[in-house]
């Protein structure tokens, strides 16, 4: 907690332009929002200063139970802090005064601080300005918008692409724009945080909804078989995002022409990744941009800026755009981030001295970690998921691990199932040699402490 101070704004953290955005008459309570409460110098975001209006109600009836699931939440060891990066995401940053070696960034090619597509996302905002001012659909579409959907579709062979603002807006946009009243939505129980949110909305809007046990096929094709739907829809993540493993694609798509179904794939994770010239899950297995394949893909991990597209038939595209409330009613993306996107794709097509780093560290990492007392999860892609079990105990060995000056995530439920918490190294091209050699080095040393 930051020491006391005589101005209160500097006692809060806050600046005076912040201050001057409090709204006149509202004063500060005297406890804090609890987002951290660490030491002077940890990285962890600074203590906030709760406002209220002394002529209001008293809104303790709103906040109490609040507060009581807070101290629940981190009773059970379970709250969620940010920590303040004071440099750019690359293989090393300044947290807190100190650095350390980046292991929890989806910055799986070491792009998000080229320099070269730093310098096109500059260029753009000089020629095309901050902002789009506006939605697609009303005048927020610009050139660089157009150019980058060509590409994309291009890129990964299909008939068109439209793009989003984030990824989660992109899979809100398709699951349930294609589950109309009747349809009945399949999804791999293991699916991202932003596909069940879909699969809700489409339930909300009369979907029936089956979740079939992680990328078991043969449960899958019995819910299909039993399925009378009028329209049958398949979702998956392509690369799972807790896991690192792949989805059966291949079955996946045989068992969507079997049932006539549409076939969404997530493949935030393996855009960039997998495939030849990053071309993604689909190029890797050798599977055709199929007219049934929504193919979604986030444009914030390896493509190092933001965003995200869904590639498909010019019929399904056309359809997502007339009808995708997540990509009408939102403001677009700049264009300036457009022009950076574009020159990102450039750079993974040409990436595969990139890839090939990666997939060393990899194969480095799985053949270390062979002699350690906690397993890694059999995944081939940049999500090696090292399984602790325990919340208290992942948390702590993150923390040994930060004192070494690497920064790896632990993560636990409810983001991943109870007693199956994690240890998340997320590998990237921009790690060197000597950085997976203190990676393994600090492993191998906590390993032997733990004995
Ligand atoms: C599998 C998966 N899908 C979708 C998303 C959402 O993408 P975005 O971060 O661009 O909103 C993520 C991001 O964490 C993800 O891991």
């Amino acid at each position: 907690m930051k020491g006391k101070s005589s101005s209160p704004v500097e006692a809060s953290g806050r600046s005076y332009e912040d201050q001057a955005s409090q709204p006149v008459g509202w004063v500060e309570r005297s406890e804090t929002h609890q987002c951290g409460q660490s030491g002077e110098n940890d990285g962890f975001c600074c203590a906030l200063p709760i406002l209220q209006n002394p002529d209001g109600p008293n809104p303790t009836n709103l906040t109490a139970p609040l507060q009581a699931e807070l101290a629940d939440i981190a009773a059970a060891d379970l709250t969620r802090r940010r920590r303040i990066l004071a440099s750019p995401c690359r293989r090393a940053v300044i947290v807190g005064g100190q650095e350390k070696i980046n292991f929890a960034s989806n910055d799986y090619l070491g792009l998000a601080a080229n320099a070269d597509i730093a310098g096109a996302l500059a260029d753009g905002a000089r020629r095309w300005g901050a902002g789009s001012g506006a939605s697609h659909l009303v005048s927020g579409h610009f050139a660089p918008h157009e150019q980058l959907e060509n590409e994309l579709a291009a890129f990964t062979g299909f008939a068109r692409a439209l793009t989003f603002a984030t990824g989660y807006l992109a899979n809100l946009a398709v699951t349930p724009t294609f589950a109309q009243r009747g349809a009945a939505i399949f999804a791999d129980k293991l699916n991202h945080a932003s596909l069940i949110d879909a699969m809700q909305l489409a339930k909300a809007g009369g979907a029936a909804v089956r979740r079939y046990p992680h990328t078991d096929m043969a449960a899958l094709e019995r819910q299909l078989a039993a399925s009378a739907a009028a329209a049958k829809i398949i979702v998956s993540d392509s690369v799972f995002s807790m896991d690192g493993d792949l989805a059966p694609l291949p079955q996946l798509l045989r068992l969507a022409e079997q049932f006539d179904a549409w076939l969404v794939i997530d493949d935030a994770h393996g855009f960039g990744v997998l495939g030849p010239q990053g071309r993604g899950s689909l190029a890797h297995f050798g599977l055709p941009a199929a007219e049934r394949i929504l193919l979604m893909g986030t444009l914030g991990k390896a493509a190092g800026v933001g965003g995200a597209f869904v590639a498909g038939s010019a019929t399904a595209i056309e359809y997502l755009r007339q009808k995708g409330r997540s990509y009408i009613f939102t403001t677009a993306a700049p264009p300036a981030l457009a022009c950076a996107l574009s020159r990102s794709l450039r750079h993974i097509e040409e990436g595969e001295p990139l890839r090939q780093r990666l997939f060393a560290h990899i194969a480095r990492l799985r053949d270390a970690a062979a002699d350690l007392p906690w397993p890694l999860l059999p995944s081939a892609t940049a999500i090696q998921p090292l399984i602790i079990g325990d919340n208290t105990a992942a948390v702590a060995l993150s923390a040994a691990l930060w004192e070494r000056g690497l920064w790896v995530p632990a993560i636990r439920p409810p983001t991943v199932p109870a007693g199956t918490a994690r240890l998340r190294l997320s590998l990237s091209a921009a790690h060197t040699e000597e950085d997976m050699g203190r990676l393994l080095a600090a492993l191998r040393e906590l390993a032997n402490l733990n004995e």
